[in-house]
C-alpha cells in the first residue's frame, strides 16, 4: 500500500471558557468568519464554534469547544504551543500590529524568523497566537529542492543575543488602523507548532503516518538550545500552503501538556474523500496505532489517533462541507443541528480513549 500524503491541515480545535467572548475575539477582532455554531457531537451540551474563511475551506478552520467550568490547561510535551495564521506581507503584518495594539492587545514582534516575519499575542483564554507573513518561505536559507536535508542555523539578528529588541518594539504601522482592510485578511493556518521530547521519533512518525516531509531542521530562535523542525506536504518543488506542522524539540524533563481552557484539544489533517480516509485508517492500524472507527461529523467524517508524544490527531474528509445544512453563499453559523446519535458502544469506547472529539 502506498503511504498517503495529507494535503495539510483540515482544522485545529481549541478550548474556550466562554463562547461569546471567543466569538467576539475571533470574528470581531481577528475578522474570521463564523462558519458554524453547533454542538460537540460527542457531548451535545458543549458548544462547538467553527471559524475560518467565508466558505469554510479546509486549512482555514479554527474551532472551539466551550468548557465554561473547565480548568486551564498547560502547554508542554504532547501539546500545541501556538497557532499561526497567515497574512499577505510585511506591510499587512505591521498593520495588524497597529490594529491590535490600538485595541490594547499586547503584541510582540515583528520578529524576523527568516522564512517569515511574525507577531505574537494571546487570545482571551491565553492561547498563544501568531500572525506570520506568507513569504519569503522555506527556501530562504536552502535551495527549494533540498529543504530539510541539513541543519540551518538562523542569522545572529534572528537570535536573542543579536536581536534589536528596541527596534522591534518600536516598529509598527505609522498610521492608525481602525479596521481590517481587505489586504490584511488572515487567510488560514500558516503553521501549527507543538512540542516533542524525541524529535527524531516524531520526525519518523509524521513522515510515516501522514506522509509529511521534513522541510527544515533548525533551532528555536527564542530558545537556541532547543531544536525546531518543520514538516509539510512537500514534493521537492513547493511547500503546500496550510500544511506546515512544526515541533520544538524539548527534553524528557520538560512537563507534559495538560488539556484544558486556553489549549489546543486536537489537530485535524485532510483526507480528500472517504475512500482515502479508509486507506489512512488501514495504514495507521498497520503501524500498530490505536485508530478510531470512522465517525460522522455531518460536515466531514473523522478518524482519531495519537502521536507518540500524546498529541490527539484527526484525519477529516474535505466533504461534504459546511453547506450541508445551510446555503454555501450564506454560512451564518447560526444553525444548531440536532446531535447525531451517540449510542454505539464503539463510540463510547472511543470517547473514553480520546476524550470529547470533533
Ligand atoms: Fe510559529
Ligand atoms: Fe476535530
Amino acid at each position: 500500500m502506498t503511504t498517503p500524503v495529507t494535503l495539510g491541515f483540515h482544522h485545529i480545535t481549541l478550548v474556550s471558557a466562554d463562547a461569546k467572548r471567543t466569538q467576539a475575539f475571533y470574528q470581531d477582532v481577528l475578522g474570521l468568519s463564523l462558519v458554524k455554531d453547533t454542538v460537540n457531537f460527542d457531548d451535545p451540551n458543549t458548544k462547538h464554534l467553527y471559524f475560518g474563511s467565508t466558505a469554510g475551506e479546509p486549512g482555514t478552520l479554527v474551532t472551539f469547544f466551550e468548557w465554561p467550568s473547565g480548568s486551564h490547561g498547560r502547554y508542554g510535551v504532547g501539546g500545541v504551543h501556538h497557532l499561526a495564521l497567515k497574512t499577505a506581507s510585511y506591510e499587512t503584518l505591521l498593520k495588524w500590529k497597529r490594529y491590535l495594539t490600538d485595541r490594547d492587545i499586547h503584541v510582540s514582534g515583528p520578529m524576523p524568523r527568516g522564512y517569515f516575519t511574525s507577531l505574537y499575542f494571546r487570545d482571551p483564554d491565553g492561547q498563544v497566537l501568531e500572525i506570520a507573513t506568507a513569504g519569503p518561505g522555506y527556501a530562504f536559507d536552502e535551495p527549494i529542492g533540498e529543504l530539510g536535508t541539513m541543519l540551518q542555523m538562523p542569522n545572529l539578528s534572528q537570535l536573542p543575543d543579536g536581536r534589536d529588541a528596541a527596534f522591534i518594539n518600536a516598529t509598527t504601522y505609522p498610521e492608525p488602523v481602525p479596521t481590517i482592510a481587505a489586504e490584511m485578511s488572515l487567510s488560514g493556518i500558516h503553521h501549527i507548532t507543538g512540542m516533542t521530547d524525541d524529535i527524531n521519533r516524531a520526525s519518523d512518525f509524521y513522515h510515516e503516518a501522514l506522509g509529511l516531509s521534513l522541510i527544515k531542521q533548525s533551532i528555536n530562535q527564542d530558545d537556541p538550545e532547543t531544536a525546531h523542525w518543520f514538516w509539510a506536504n512537500y514534493d521537492g518543488t513547493r511547500v503546500l500552503p496550510h500544511s506546515s506542522w512544526t515541533l520544538f524539540g524539548w527534553t524528557p524533563r520538560h512537563p507534559k501538556s495538560r488539556d484544558g481552557v486556553g489549549q489546543t484539544h486536537h489537530v485535524a489533517f485532510r483526507a480528500k474523500d472517504s475512500a482515502e480516509q479508509l486507506t489512512w485508517q488501514e495504514h495507521l492500524r498497520s503501524m500498530g496505532l490505536d485508530v478510531s472507527d470512522v465517525m460522522d461529523r455531518k460536515y466531514f467524517t473523522s478518524i482519531y489517533f495519537r502521536a507518540p508524544d500524546g498529541q490527539l490527531l484527526e484525519i477529516a474528509t474535505d466533504g461534504p462541507g459546511f453547506a450541508v445544512d445551510e446555503n454555501a453563499g450564506s454560512l451564518q453559523g447560526n444553525q444548531i443541528p440536532l446531535p447525531l446519535s451517540t449510542t454505539t458502544q464503539e463510540h463510547h469506547n472511543h470517547e473514553m480513549e480520546f476524550g470529547h472529539l470533533t
